[in-house]
């Protein structure tokens, strides 16, 4: 035994003792996981969240929540002198008189936008895949709330430094508050302590920014993980497996080294980010002033969406009882971010009804075995994209010189128009791709070589799939409709009338499938009875 394993022997036998931890580490270290790159987006979100962290630890050091009004002395020339808040000016401190300090700045911002995108291409992945279903409904529902949280934390980030555009954004979220039939105006006199912007509102958001979120972000993303790691990961099907095993390499030593691995990328992508990439440049904002607005204020991406729903709002209001009820306001800011978070979140109950499914999944789906499934993604993610490109309506405008109703317009029809258009398209190339592959494992692979016969007739060969290949296109169940039942054998009326008759619409919709070769059909293939 060499000296170095004789020194780690020890150390692992002092923790040992103490904690009884060999046993327990032997038994998880060895624990299986599956391999596929798109199990890397939910890691990135991970890392993400680190580098948050560390980056945000360091601008603790200087920035300073206060609203009380300092004289701008630091070395940013343009801004000499002029009148801003302390938190304006540590902002600007850190940016340019704090060794690093822009740097980290922008590694942080860099980070919260890669964070949210993880997190939103991981959720795309869990559900294209199907990874929600039974038993993993809890963790998709707290995915949600991390998508929700990861939302305010980055927007109240932003909202810090007093400048111009975090102003901007503020005045928006109030106007959202105030929108809140009858409640409104008082939470909103509570959370800003009395008339907007006031002095409160920015320490406020400060605590709630860098301790309450990060706390909460800490307990759900362990209890996510904690249940990826019980109830296993899912697999893409594949030859050798099934609902009951995992395929895949230990956690130690190959995940280990992956991850460990892997991090470091996230964080160098990140820091190169930082060190290139402009990213909010406070300074060029000017400090907030509630009655100035730059043109071009864009919010972060993921509340760019948001933005883009409320710019397209028509100003519709009613005066009720004396009070105001802005609809161009409250549809567009909650009811419809509302609808479709509560609709996200219930998603997987409202899949296992439609097909009468209540059991567990741990093979994933490829997405055009689901067609309806792919189709009402592919239609949410054309619904937002279209509410993102309005937010963007501005600089849009400005630079393929069009108005800004042109694009409103657009955005206010296409709205309407091309979700379901998308819907429908979406579901086409699903059941295209799902004949294609019938043909695939029918036919077999085209080769390109064209051959002549005797007869003179010219066909193109044909290569046979591998078997593991047939199998990975032939494994899935296709759903079958359920039957509605309007009354039983007594003539009784099925009580459930309205809802019978939904689920079996929805799920006849849903099992509309090609359906795939059969066992018989290759086998009469094989056998040369074309
Ligand atoms: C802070 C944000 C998040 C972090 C750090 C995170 C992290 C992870 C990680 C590392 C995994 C295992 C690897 C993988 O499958 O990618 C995972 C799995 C999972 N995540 Fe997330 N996630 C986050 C947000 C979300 C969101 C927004 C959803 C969906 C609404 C979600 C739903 C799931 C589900 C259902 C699984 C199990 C997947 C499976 O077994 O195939 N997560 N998450």
């Amino acid at each position: 035994m060499s000296a170095r394993e004789r020194v780690a022997g020890t150390v692992a036998n002092y923790v040992d003792e103490r904690t009884g931890a060999a046993a327990y580490l032997k038994k998880n270290l060895q624990k299986v996981f599956p391999d596929h790159w798109s199990f890397m987006l939910g890691e990135i979100a991970l890392y993400s969240f680190v580098i948050l962290l560390l980056s945000g630890t360091f601008l603790t050091f200087w920035f300073d929540p206060s609203m009380r009004t300092v004289v701008y002395e630091g070395s940013y020339q343009p801004l000499k002198e002029v009148e801003m808040s302390a938190a304006y000016a540590s902002a600007l401190h850190i940016s340019f008189d704090v060794r690093g300090g822009l740097l980290m700045r922008q590694i942080h911002h860099w980070a919260a936008l890669i964070f949210m995108a993880a997190i939103v291409v991981h959720l795309l992945r869990v559900f294209f895949t199907g990874a929600f279903r039974k038993p993993r409904e809890f963790n998709w529902i707290l995915g949600i709330g991390l998508l929700t949280l990861g939302i305010v934390e980055g927007f109240l980030g932003y909202s810090l430094p007093d400048d111009l555009l975090s102003g901007t954004g503020l005045r928006i979220a109030q106007a959202i508050i105030q929108a809140l039939p009858v409640v409104g105006t008082y939470i909103s006199f509570f959370a800003f302590g009395g008339a907007f912007p006031g002095e409160v509102f920015i320490p406020r958001i400060y605590t709630v920014h860098i301790l309450l979120l990060p706390g909460i972000f800490l307990a759900l993303i362990t209890v996510h993980l904690m249940l990826v790691w019980y109830q296993k990961h899912t697999q893409y099907p594949g030859p050798g497996r099934t609902e009951k095993n995992v395929v895949g390499y230990p956690l130690m030593p190959v995940y280990m080294a992956k991850a460990g691995g892997f991090f470091f990328i996230v964080f160098g992508v990140t820091a190169f980010l930082g060190a290139v990439a402009s990213i909010n440049p406070i300074w060029l904002y000017g400090p907030y002033t509630p009655g100035q607005i730059s043109a071009g204020s864009q919010p972060d991406w993921y509340m760019g969406w948001l933005d883009g729903l409320v710019r397209m709002a028509p100003p519709i209001e009613t005066h009720a009882f004396g009070h105001t009820i802005s609809w161009n306001i409250l549809i567009p800011g909650l009811i419809i971010p509302g609808i479709l978070f509560t609709g996200m979140a219930l998603y997987p109950f409202i899949e296992s009804w439609i097909t009468g499914d209540k059991r567990e999944h741990h093979l994933l789906d490829r997405p055009r075995n689901v067609p309806n499934r792919t189709a009402l993604g592919v239609m949410a993610l054309t619904f937002t994209l279209i509410a993102l490109i309005n937010g963007g309506n501005d600089i849009i405008a400005t630079h393929f010189s069009l108005t800004i109703n042109q694009i409103m317009w657009f955005s206010r029809i296409g709205i309407i128009v091309l979700p379901p258009l998308a819907f429908v398209i979406t579901k086409r190339i699903c059941l295209s791709l799902q004949r294609a592959d019938r043909e695939l494992v029918l036919h077999g692979k085209e080769t390109g070589r064209l051959v002549m016969l005797p007869s003179g007739e010219f066909i193109e060969i044909h290569e046979e799939l591998s078997e593991a290949k047939k199998y990975a296109l032939t494994q899935h169940e296709q759903p079958k409709a359920i039957e509605l039942v309007t009354e039983d054998a007594q003539g009784v009326l099925n009580p459930k009338g309205i809802r019978a008759k939904l689920q079996a619409r929805f799920s006849a919709a849903n099992a509309e499938n090609i359906a795939k070769p059969t066992a018989a059909e290759v086998k009469e293939l094989e056998a040369g009875h074309h």
